[in-house]
């Protein structure tokens, strides 16, 4: 074994699907996989608040299931399908759950915005959300520090509602 990388240092050769492209690059052993998304491959659509895991500001969906990437080394994700905020529409136009967050106003500066997005995206693929605290439930990860919750829940209970297609990529 190279004895940076038992030091927790040294690069790795890294290589990951995201948003259904494939990447291939050197990292750091260190990078966190949502700095790895940010820096190396410009998504900056994933946000950082805590970095400690608590907000969920930095959601992504790794196998499809929702992972805080603050807390994920990107090293960790090595051969993994990622999907970020930015695979969700496709162009201009807005998948279901990103017009039902338009529609009620689910948002003001946004910044959490991608995080509850994706933690909604991984829930709805689990399953239809049918009640006002099962929506609680999927978007209790999730900290908005601004626009409060009410429209996010009918956001999520309108693109339950609206079928299956809702909860995967445009
Ligand atoms: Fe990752 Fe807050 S930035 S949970
Ligand atoms: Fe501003 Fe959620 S919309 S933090």
């Amino acid at each position: 074994m190279n004895p940076d990388a038992r030091a927790g240092t040294g690069n790795q050769v890294l290589r990951m699907t995201v948003n259904g492209e494939e990447h291939r690059g050197v990292v750091d052993v260190r990078t966190t996989l949502a700095d790895f998304l940010r820096h190396d491959l410009r998504l900056t659509g994933t946000h950082l608040g805590c970095e400690h895991g608590v907000c969920g500001a930095c959601t992504v969906l790794v196998g499809g299931t929702a992972v805080r990437s603050c807390l994920m080394l990107a090293v960790q994700a090595d051969g993994a399908q990622v999907e970020t905020v930015e695979g969700l529409a496709d162009g201009d136009e807005l998948n279901p759950l990103q017009e039902a967050f338009h529609r009620n106003h689910a948002l003001q500066c946004g910044f959490c915005t991608a995080g509850f997005l994706m933690s909604v995206t991984g829930a709805l693929r689990e399953g239809p959300v049918e009640t006002e605290q099962e929506a609680r439930e999927v978007l209790s990860g999730n900290i908005c520090r601004c626009t409060g919750y009410a429209g996010m829940i009918r956001a999520v209970l309108e693109t339950s509602e609206a079928g299956p297609r809702a909860g995967a990529a445009s």
